[in-house]
């Protein structure tokens, strides 16, 4: 609910089901911030006086706002949005030089306006919803006349605030927009805990705590990309914040390019965050009369830590980002054929792969890189959207047909973004490319980037793309985008709108996402950007979901899906069990262990199962079985993290909490620890639930020549005996089936059979075999 309070000066109250949020315009006319947080009771504008601060005197050393407010410095105070050059030295919300050259503005209130109903930006991406209450509170310059409003939406439900900025030049000259931020919010405080992520290729979303007691903390990329550097997803904590309990904020940005999330600590102990557009070769010239809209801020409050943040983000992310005919709906598992055969790819391969996918239970076979023009490794072809029928005889129609018929969808890879200078594309237009002509350029994956700012170039792509799209019976299309950006220059753009290249790049990318997704709407995008190098809401409000990583080693992936999980649901995690020795990073993780880590989101395969062993396939089978059964709770229900440390605990529970799978996953054995449990998170305490486990795999192989302890005569470790026991004899592998309460099974958890300690070892299961990188399933369900 959005409450405007009356007195001298008005008072805004914006409150959440657990959350408010206040500001009250000042005497001397700026938005000063009074609260976040839990929620709190205020009827009147004398219940604010409380919380605000109180001023008497001059700050020495400190600029006085004038004559007749000597006691008060703009430096000093929460705003909800700072102007620049008026006393206020911390980063500012928005900097834009006028026609004479000077930097400063001061920018006061002027009107407000409460409606019901979330307005869609024009320019670029937002959230939606029905029932959300928007405030628009415009504010003018006192020195060149430029107007911004500030715009607030209240998602109660969720716990969510988002907030954007429009900047409309309203002064007779051109000026210069060098920033305009997305949200501000100022903390009476010091000492705020931030956790960012940050990361590179095939290591994404690496959480790290920093604490910012002074100074300026910068979370940022100027990669062209949200990136896989730094997300644009934060969180900013009170110190003693866990899992469970503590104050924890959440940001997050509806934006896909460069962006910054700063957090300074000014000399009062006064904490600002700011977060929107990085200002980094941001320069944005506008006439009179032109407006500019900054992204989108999503803001959230929980006292119940990080996972109670977390699951105002997944809420949100779920209910108010995604769109269209899949964001509610069940996705298929995929089988992918990158790993499997790279960029050697044709027709019988492709459908031999298919049919085997077929026979496991995948749904949808998505044709990865490799198709088009010349394109035989990663040096070619990329623009050259045409098939290569030397690879597809019967082009994309025909293998779609094929694959069809073996009783499967069909996906497509695309990268609309880029082109090789090895094209007929880049031949033909080369001042397409981004680049400064005649000067030396960089090279990123032996590629660059169209550029987008140049809207000729997007409707070319518009064109291409739904001609690839409509040529077969395509079902699914996974968008890539693999470099980022350098040399930065548009050869369509004007010398003095080189500071626009990046956003407007970003708005062309988004003009063609809209009229592809809106073109197909049955169809389901999946975002990708090298693995996770755009993994953000911008990207999500029009691809359903995104992979990931391209890493896709079980170990590494705890930490990167667990990473993902505190800003995004499971729903837009794509998550594939691929072959080991893992392709990322050699390692061997049981079939049965990568599973257990890529079923916590969006499942699919990436392995060439033409090679596989039987068993590995018979294990994918029961697998996707196993999944499906469960699908709508992995990808749309709740979502836990538990323990993260040499055991990784999740559970996810489905929304009538009839259903839960939890995961334990060990990252190496340790000597003499039989006791480990598990403890569920999410379920309803009063409902009684079947906890149970399939039983684990164990072979008298893995007890190597420990098996002399049980044979009466002796046997050589690997020899011809040993293989025959191994075949005949199967020792009983561990299996949980208990019935518990909800609130057991969370509180006191679940006592886990004992881990092998080298000794006590039975054929009836009564001991835990768990190796390095292994992982149990655990399964509940409500019981009548
Ligand atoms: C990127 C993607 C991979 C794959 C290759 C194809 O690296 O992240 O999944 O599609 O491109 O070139």
């Amino acid at each position: 609910m959005i409450r405007k309070l009356k007195g001298e000066n008005p008072a805004f109250v914006l409150d959440t089901q657990n959350t408010s949020y206040a500001f009250r315009i000042m005497e001397t006319g700026q938005p000063e911030h009074l609260y976040y947080g839990a929620k709190i009771t205020v009827n009147d504008v004398a219940d604010l006086e409380a919380l605000s601060e109180k001023r008497a005197f001059q700050q020495g050393n400190s600029i006085a706002y004038d004559q007749e407010h000597l006691s008060f410095t703009l430096e000093d105070v929460s705003l909800e949005m700072s102007g620049y050059g008026k006393g206020d030295i911390r980063e500012p919300f928005v900097e834009v030089v006028a026609a004479d050259g000077s930097f400063t503005t001061d920018f006061v209130y002027e009107s407000d306006e409460i409606k019901s109903g979330k307005t869609e930006l024009k320019t670029l991406p937002s959230s939606f919803g029905d029932d959300v209450e928007g405030l628009h509170v415009t504010f003018k310059d006192k020195n060149n006349g430029y107007t911004i409003i500030l715009s607030y939406y209240v998602f109660e439900k969720e716990d969510v605030i988002t907030r954007t900025a429009k900047f409309i030049n309203s002064s007779s000259a051109t000026v210069s927009l060098r920033r305009l931020m997305s949200t501000q919010v100022d903390f009476n405080e010091a000492g705020l805990i931030v956790s960012t992520f940050r990361g590179a290729w095939i290591k994404e979303m690496q959480m790290v705590d920093t604490k910012v007691s002074a100074g300026k903390f910068v979370n940022s990329s100027f990669t062209g990309s949200s990136s896989n550097r730094a997300n644009p997803f934060i969180m900013v904590s009170r110190e003693g914040a866990g899992e469970y309990q503590g104050d924890v904020y959440g940001f997050n940005l509806i934006y896909s390019g460069n962006h910054y999330e700063a957090v300074e600590v000014n000399a009062y102990d006064k904490t600002r965050v700011v977060t929107g557009i990085n200002p980094t070769q941001f320069n944005f010239s506008l006439k009179p009369g032109d407006e500019f809209e900054a992204p989108e801020a999503v803001m959230t409050f929980s006292k119940d830590g990080h996972n109670g943040m977390s699951q105002n983000m997944h809420a949100f992310v779920n209910d108010h980002i995604v769109r269209g005919e899949w964001s509610k709906k069940a996705r298929p598992v995929l089988l992918n054929s990158w790993e499997a055969n790279y960029f050697d790819i044709n027709e019988g391969k492709l459908v031999a792969l298919a049919k085997k996918g077929k026979e496991v239970g995948v749904e949808l076979f998505v044709m990865d890189d490799g198709w088009f023009g010349d394109r035989h490794d990663d040096k070619r072809a990329l623009g050259d959207w045409f098939v290569n029928t030397k690879k597809l005889p019967h082009g994309v129609k025909g293998l779609a047909e094929k694959i069809n018929n073996v009783g499967l969808d069909f996906g497509i890879w695309i990268e609309p973004e880029m082109v090789n200078v090895d094209s007929d594309l880049y031949r033909a237009h080369p001042d397409w490319a981004i680049e400064i002509p005649g000067k030396h350029h960089s090279e990123g994956r032996n590629q660059r980037i169209l550029d987008f700012a140049n809207p000729e170039v997007v409707d070319y792509m518009i064109k291409s793309m739904k001609d690839v799209i409509s040529s077969g019976n395509i079902a699914y299309v996974k968008w890539d985008m693999n470099r980022i950006f350098s040399d930065v220059y548009s050869q369509y753009l004007p010398e003095d709108c080189q500071g626009e290249v990046f956003h407007r790049y970003i708005m062309g990318f988004y003009r063609l996402a809209k009229e592809l997704t809106e073109s197909f709407p049955k169809v389901l995008f999946e975002g990708c950007a090298s693995g996770g190098n755009r993994f953000d809401l911008g990207a999500l409000c029009y691809f359903p979901q995104i992979w990931a990583s391209d890493d896709t080693d079980a170990v590494a992936r705890l930490t990167i899906q667990n990473g993902y999980s505190y800003g995004y649901p499971m729903s837009c995690v794509s998550a594939h069990v691929s072959n080991v020795p893992n392709h990322q990073t050699l390692r061997k993780v049981d079939i049965e262990h990568r599973f257990a880590v890529a079923c916590f989101g969006v499942l699919g395969y990436e392995c060439n199962l033409s090679d596989m062993k039987k068993e590995d396939l018979s294990a994918i089978k029961e697998q996707i079985e196993t999944y499906k059964k469960f699908r709508e709770c992995m990808q749309f229900g709740d979502f836990y993290r538990g323990k993260f440390g040499n055991v990784v605990e999740w559970t996810v529970v489905s929304k009538d909490k009839k259903q839960a799978v939890g995961m334990i996953f060990q990252k190496e054995v340790r000597p003499n620890s039989p006791f480990l449990d598990y403890h569920a998170k999410g379920l309803d305490p009063l409902k009684k639930y079947h906890f149970y486990s399939k039983e684990a795999k164990v072979s008298i192989k893995m007890f190597g020549d420990l098996v002399n302890g049980v044979t009466p005569i002796h046997i050589k470790q690997d020899g011809f005996l040993h293989g025959l026991i191994d075949k005949f004899v199967t020792p009983k592998g561990d299996v949980e089936d208990y019935t518990a309460y909800g609130d057991a099974l969370m509180n006191a958890g679940v006592g886990l059979k004992p881990a092998f300690s080298s000794t006590g070892f039975d054929m009836e299961g009564s001991v835990r075999i768990m190796h390095d990188h292994n992982a149990r399933l655990y399964f509940m369900e409500e019981v009548q």
